[in-house]
């Protein structure tokens, strides 16, 4: 049996907003994973991206994904990164059942338009930007996938209980 969710998408999706209030649902533990990152590195992740590389960043989100895969019961927000390394994936299925959350292309534009943190994403400001990253990113998503779920016209609320009404009915999963 899975204790755990772990919540996967691209940037802009929501997945951290959805996972937190996930987790207080199902009295599990909210778990970001960048948060470990930039606390584990003691920088943040721009510095890490801008200092160390695309390359450098993935080797420490590989390591923290080890450490949080381990714990049980627990609601975890990757970045959107993290499927395009296998290894992540099958650490984090050993314990929790993956949700792989989406939204169209314009959607992710509107909600990451200000956000100067997210440093794929500097200097994409249209809409064939982001969607050619998601495709190149879609068969990754595909293939770690358990469940998916659209949060493209539904509030925060709604995706959560689409997500409850998902996990819940699966037989992999204990809430
Ligand atoms: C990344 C997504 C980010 C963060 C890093 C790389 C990606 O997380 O891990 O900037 O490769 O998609 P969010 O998905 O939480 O923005």
């Amino acid at each position: 049996m899975k204790t755990s969710l772990a919540l996967i998408g691209f940037m802009g999706v929501g997945k951290s907003a959805a996972g937190k209030k996930l987790a207080g649902r199902l009295g599990k533990r909210f778990v970001e994973a960048d948060s470990w990152i930039e606390q584990k590195a003691g920088k943040s992740i721009s510095w890490i991206f801008r200092e160390e590389g695309e390359i450098g960043f993935r080797e420490i989100e590989i390591e923290v994904i080890k450490e949080i895969a381990s714990s049980e019961n627990q609601v975890i927000a990757c970045g959107g990164g993290v499927v395009l390394n296998q290894i992540n994936i099958d650490r984090l299925r050993r314990n929790a059942l993956i949700v792989w959350l989406t939204a169209a292309a314009e959607v992710i534009l509107r909600r990451t338009s200000l956000d100067e943190e997210r440093p794929l994403l500097k200097g994409k400001r249209e809409e064939s930007d982001i969607l050619a990253m998601i495709k190149q990113r879609e068969p990754f998503y595909e293939r770690a996938a358990d469940i998916r779920i659209d949060t493209s016209d539904i509030d925060l609320e709604s995706v959560v209980e689409k997500i409850l009404d998902e996990v819940k009915r699966n037989a992999d999963f204990s809430p």
